[in-house]
This record gives structure tokens, C-alpha cells and sequence, in this order.
């Protein structure tokens, strides 16, 4: 189960995770003249438990994410440029900017917008992040971290944002609900790294930025805009070869392994479940009772 450091300082792993999909996020129309990149819930990798979806978007105002439903699942917004401005049904209300993160359990029910808050292109990704059947209809919460409060670590030519979990003995404050290791690195030219994850996670890895080498020294080098899903394994070797920065972020989370109904923004166990949700929503009750008098300002 534990990785060890040779005497050239290289770290091996029992058993090294690698690559199994390659999935390029091409651009598709989203929200309200929104392009987003869709690999996770796009039809070449519909789920991967527990996650529902990822997203990376790339909003000019007046395009956005006007007033919209969640139900049953976590949604995780981590800008990479420029700034959001959400509000939500419940009053609460925030602009994100890049660097920052915004953890919101949805729970039984929030309705919010999610609008670019500046001049310019605004770029971020999103994460949705599965509940479990008992955590489905919990209370909405939202953990908000600012950049200058995201732990941080650099290393080696490594430089990592720890959003969720841990790395380099750096743990993130942040409350995953479903157990969640979400970070954010950025390898120098002519680094390495080698990340310990949990063995039985599924796991993936998007890159943001430039191209690197994953699990195996001698794969193809995986560019910008791939999700690729990582088989099992105790941990993730990765090289930067090139000239460039590479910046992707490795996102891994304990599977549910239970029925996933989805209609849209609702994700339930069963398609009743999403009767009742889709109900509940109609009838403004069960957790949308705010959505009776609530518009966002424009
Ligand atoms: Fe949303």
C-alpha cells in the first residue's frame, strides 16, 4: 500500500495508476450562449461515480447561467480566469474570481444564477460531484475559499492548489460530503511528480495547460482539453517534457456504486425520485418553497 523513493529520489507506487480513456471536451452551447467543454456527462464518458460532470467553461457577459435548478448532487466552481457572480434563491449571493472556489451542496433543492461578474472572457471549471441516497435531501450549504486561502505548496518545480484533500502533507479545509481529492498542479519544464491517491477511487485528470505524460514515462503526451481516466492504483507518476507549463488539475472521489437517475440538473437514486423532484419544483415545495417569489437581478 506505500510508495517508496528510491536512491535517484524517483517514487514508485505498488501499483502506479494509468491511463485507460482519453475523452478531448470539445466546445457545445450551454446555458444562455455559454460554450462550455463537457467531459465528464458528455456522451463519451457519461459518469464517472461519483462524478456526474465537468465542465469547462468560457463566458463573455452577456452569455451566462441565468436562474436554474439543482437537486441530489454537489456542484464545484474553481475560476481559472476572471470572476462569477451567483445568487441564489435563499438570498445568498457572491462573486468568485480566479483562483477562488465555491463548494455548494445542493442538497434537496437550490435554484441560482451563475453570471460573469467582468469585462472579458470568463474561464472556470465545474465539477459535479454525486451525494449518496442519504444525502440527497440534506440542507444546501456552500464553502466558499478564496484564493489567498487555498492551500498552497510549491516544490521541486511542483506547484499545487490543494481544493480538496491532500498533497505534499497539505490538506484542504474543505468538507467533502462524498470523499473527494481535488487538485489543482502546475509542473515546470523537466518536472515529475508522483501523487499517492486512494487505491480505490476513480480518478481523472484535465488538463488545462500544455501536455504531459501520465502514469507510464513512456505514454503519449496528453494536451490541453483532455480528461483522461485513470485505471486503479495507489498512485500517479507524471512528467512534464516539454518547454511549456502544464497545468491540469487530478480530481479523484470513493465510488457510491448506486443507481444514478438524471434529469438534468436533478441527479436521483430512481425515476421516481425525479417525478417528485420535478414536482417538488413545479409546486415550489419540499425544499424549492423560496422559488415561489425568487428572480435573480439581472
Ligand atoms: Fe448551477
Amino acid at each position: 500500500m506505500s510508495s517508496t523513493v528510491d536512491g535517484h529520489g524517483i517514487q514508485s507506487f505498488e501499483k502506479p495508476r494509468y491511463v485507460i480513456k482519453r475523452v478531448l471536451a470539445k466546445p457545445q452551447h450551454e446555458g444562455d450562449g455559454a460554450i462550455v467543454r463537457r467531459s465528464i456527462g458528455g456522451s463519451e464518458l457519461r459518469n464517472l461515480d461519483p462524478f456526474l460532470m465537468l465542465d469547462e467553461f468560457s463566458v463573455s457577459a452577456p452569455a451566462g447561467f441565468p436562474d436554474h435548478p439543482h437537486r441530489g448532487f454537489e456542484t464545484v466552481t474553481y475560476m481559472l480566469e476572471g470572476s462569477f457572480t451567483h445568487q441564489d434563491f435563499a438570498g445568498h449571493k457572491g462573486t468568485i474570481h480566479a483562483g477562488d472556489l465555491q463548494w455548494m451542496t445542493a442538497g434537496r433543492g437550490i435554484i441560482h444564477s451563475e453570471m460573469p461578474a467582468a469585462e472579458g472572457v470568463q474561464k472556470g471549471l465545474q465539477l459535479w460531484i454525486n451525494l449518496s441516497s442519504k444525502d440527497k435531501m440534506i440542507e444546501p450549504r456552500y464553502q466558499e475559499l478564496q484564493s489567498k486561502d487555498v492551500s498552497r505548496v510549491d516544490k521541486d518545480g511542483v506547484d499545487v492548489h490543494v481544493i480538496a484533500g491532500e498533497a505534499f502533507g497539505v490538506r484542504s479545509p474543505v468538507y467533502t460530503r462524498t470523499p473527494t481529492m481535488y487538485l489543482d498542479f502546475t509542473l515546470r519544464p523537466g518536472t515529475q511528480l508522483h501523487q499517492k491517491m486512494p487505491e480505490s477511487w476513480n480518478a481523472f485528470v484535465y488538463v488545462i495547460e500544455g501536455e504531459g505524460i501520465f502514469g507510464d514515462s513512456i505514454a503519449s503526451p496528453v494536451s490541453s482539453h483532455y480528461a483522461i481516466v485513470l485505471s486503479s492504483g495507489d498512485g500517479l507518476s507524471v512528467w512534464n517534457r516539454s518547454s511549456e507549463l502544464l497545468r491540469f488539475v487530478l480530481v479523484g472521489g470513493q465510488p457510491l456504486n448506486e443507481p444514478i437517475v438524471q434529469y438534468g440538473p436533478f441527479v436521483m437514486n430512481t425515476q421516481a425520485e425525479i417525478e417528485q423532484t420535478i414536482e417538488d419544483y413545479h409546486y415550489c415545495r419540499n425544499g424549492f418553497e423560496n422559488a415561489r417569489h425568487w428572480q435573480s437581478q439581472a
